[in-house]
């Protein structure tokens, strides 16, 4: 979801300004995500990178966290959709983590639309981090197997599809190991303005592509 400091501050507002319309573009694709039977969205909110950023944006998203927890949770029952957050949470305020604690164990029996929301989130770490809880459990080489039940993304399928607004070409340290084979969409508009009809298009690129898997072109 890139994009949203450079939507305000073409309108001349603060970067929190951007951050706020990101929320209600994501609220859109939420619901068109459930329309189209997606069965997993996940949402890189905020990378392990992102500590850099000056502490008053810092600040006003996990402000914004918060917020959406308390406006969110009741729609996200209603919706049918388990939250799930992918990342070392315990970095964040203690009241924070309750929130996100207590969100994913409210919304874990929904059967519906699974929704991943990586906060604090990095790939290389969290390699690193199934590697070293995998060793731990086993001695000798270990299978693809081993890494993937140790992964926050444990029990879920591979990526199918990556899409990335704001016009970078870059994955910057998201979910590697699960989109080895991920269909990659990239898109200039700026995450704010990301529409039903920019997410149908995305959906329409995977569609209409062939995927091979290392193997050759299957025949019709
Ligand atoms: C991405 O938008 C959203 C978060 C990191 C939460 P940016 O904040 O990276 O927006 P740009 O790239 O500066 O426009
Ligand atoms: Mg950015």
């Amino acid at each position: 979801m890139d994009g949203n400091g450079r939507w305000a501050k073409k309108r001349l507002l603060p970067r929190i300004a951007g951050h706020k319309k990101g929320l209600e573009a994501l609220q859109k694709i939420i619901k068109s995500a459930i329309k189209y039977n997606i069965s997993t969205v996940t949402l890189y909110a905020f990378s392990t990178e992102n500590w850099n950023r000056p502490s008053e944006e810092i600040n006003g998203l996990m402000n914004l966290f918060s917020e959406s927890i308390n406006s969110e949770t009741d729609k996200l029952i209603e919706n049918n959709i388990s939250v799930l957050v992918l990342g070392d949470i315990t970095i964040f305020t203690k009241e924070l983590q309750i929130k996100i604690k207590s969100l994913v164990k409210k919304t874990s029996k929904n059967t519906g639309l699974k929704l991943n929301i990586a906060l604090n989130y990095g790939a290389r770490s969290e390699i690193l981090m199934a590697v070293n809880k995998a060793t731990k459990k086993k001695s000798g080489v270990l299978l693809e197997k081993d890494l993937t039940e140790n992964l926050y993304t444990k029990n879920m399928p591979d990526v199918d599809l990556l899409i990335r607004t704001g016009g970078q070409r870059r994955l910057s340290n998201f979910l590697l190991w699960q989109i080895a084979y991920s269909e990659l969409y990239f898109i200039d508009t700026l995450w704010p303005d990301f529409s039903e009809k920019d997410f149908v298009n995305a959906l329409y690129f995977f569609q209409n592509t062939e995927r091979k898997f290392g193997n050759l072109k299957v025949d019709k």
